[in-house]
């Protein structure tokens, strides 16, 4: 299994792409996008609607299977696309025949290499669909292993008559933990807090169905988890037993975060969980996912449309635009120097408190015609200074850097 280990990235999106339908209908909705969120901190990402930020999501969480590039969490690859080392096979081959056809003196060495890359590339695929398919088999055996090791030291030291409680606290452990997938250790919060909570369940049922279905039977347990939920997230023991529609929206949204953070994930991919809110509220439940934050130390990469929200809110931001990553900076640099005219739009956007500025707030509009000289030369993500990045050519990359100097 491939490991990239850095201490403090719990997520590592690296090259990740995600395109929905075939030949030349191919809508490219996440596009070679590349970011880490580190432990602790609220990454937010950001762009308008139909940009890529829920595919992006659902990609890492693998309700799609990537097109290409990988996502680790915590040092594991958990999802591996082959669509790049398939793309480069396919032009190797087509060279390969070329290369027959050819007399040229280095084409004999140039097939060799073809060859060789060809075998990398296949190896690489091998790999690939390797940790895509067995991530969770490497973590259950380490959690096993984990708890073996916790209990074994406990028992050797517990009293004679806590031996057989001990013993059962492991078995339902060890039961608990070879059902665990990496990826539940990865929640996420939805926009629509009504779409997204069956009709049809109790806020009891709703908040203890992943438990249960991590084989989870204990019933004095769910029961005391369901309670403490509710009181994590606001809402009082009553509750348990009613049914979503008679809540309000504040209200389904916590329902919807308690049911997240009732499996006590590492990471929470919170997407647009306030956007559908009443603007009187959105404050309490932002704040809420401050306060886990804090107590329960999760990580949250937080997805909104506009700036103003995850503003005070997030260590870092990445702004995405059609599918691509186009500005990455911590909050406080990417609001002090936007580079890309994309970020600098969205950032026109936000109102002011004062209402003299207000009043002359001028709002820029990004037009990739206008704000982009005309060139054949693919824009990269390039790292401007350190820790923060923008997608631009080799000459706005040069302009870029001596606009950061100058500032
Ligand atoms: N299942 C799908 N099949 C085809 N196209 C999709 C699918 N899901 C999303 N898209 C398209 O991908 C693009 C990105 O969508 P989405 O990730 O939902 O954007 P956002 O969350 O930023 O509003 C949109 O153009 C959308 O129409
Ligand atoms: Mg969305």
């Amino acid at each position: 299994m491939s490991d990239e280990k850095h201490d403090d990235v719990l997520l590592k999106v690296d090259h990740l792409s995600m395109y929905f339908g075939h030949g030349t209908f191919v809508k490219k909705a996440v596009n070679d996008v590349s970011f880490e969120v580190r432990k602790g901190e609220v990454f937010g990402l950001v762009g308008e609607s139909g940009c890529g930020k829920t595919t992006t999501g659902r990609t890492i969480i693998k309700l799609y299977d990537a097109t290409s590039g990988s996502v680790y969490f915590d040092g594991k690859r958990i999802v591996a696309g082959t669509g790049a080392y398939k793309d480069e096979i396919k032009h190797l081959r087509k060279r390969k025949r070329e290369l027959a056809k050819s007399s040229d003196a280095n084409a004999a060495k140039e097939l060799e290499e073809c060859a060789r890359r060809i075998g990398e590339l296949q190896n690489e695929i091998r790999k690939a669909k390797y940790d895509h398919k067995h991530c969770d088999d490497e973590f259950r055996k380490e959690e096993k292993a984990r708890i073996n090791e916790e209990y074994d030291a406990l028992i050797a030291e517990a009293k004679p008559e806590d031996v057989s409680r001990l013993q059962r606290e492991k078995r339902r452990k060890l039961r608990i933990a070879s059902r665990t997938k990496l990826v539940t250790q990865i929640q996420m919060i939805y926009q629509d807090p009504v779409a997204s909570l069956d009709p049809r369940m109790t806020v009891r049922e709703i908040i203890s169905e992943g438990l249960i279905v991590q084989g989870v039977r204990d019933k004095k347990y769910i029961t005391d988890q369901v309670y403490e939920m509710l009181d994590t997230v606001g809402l009082v023991h009553e509750h348990a037993d009613r049914y979503p529609h008679e809540f309000s929206g504040g209200q389904r949204q916590r329902i919807g975060i308690a049911r997240s953070v009732v499996m006590k994930p590492k990471l929470i991919i919170a997407d647009e969980p306030i956007s559908a809110l009443d603007v009187s509220i959105r404050a309490q439940v932002i704040n809420l996912l401050n306060e886990l934050r804090e107590t329960m130390g999760m990580t949250i990469l937080f997805i909104a449309h506009d700036l103003s929200v995850v503003k005070y809110f997030s260590n870092r931001i990445g702004v995405m635009y059609f599918g691509n990553l186009v500005e990455l900076a911590d909050s406080d640099e990417l609001f002090r120097h936007p580079l890309h005219p994309y970020t600098r739009s969205l950032l026109s956007a936000i109102p002011l408190p004062d209402p003299d500025t207000e009043k002359n707030r001028v709002r820029i509009r990004y037009n990739p015609l206008l704000d982009h000289e005309r060139t054949d030369e693919e824009p990269l993500f390039r790292e401007v200074c350190p820790g923060h990045s923008v997608r631009c050519t080799m000459k706005e990359f040069e302009a870029y850097k001596k606009q950061v100097e100058e500032e």
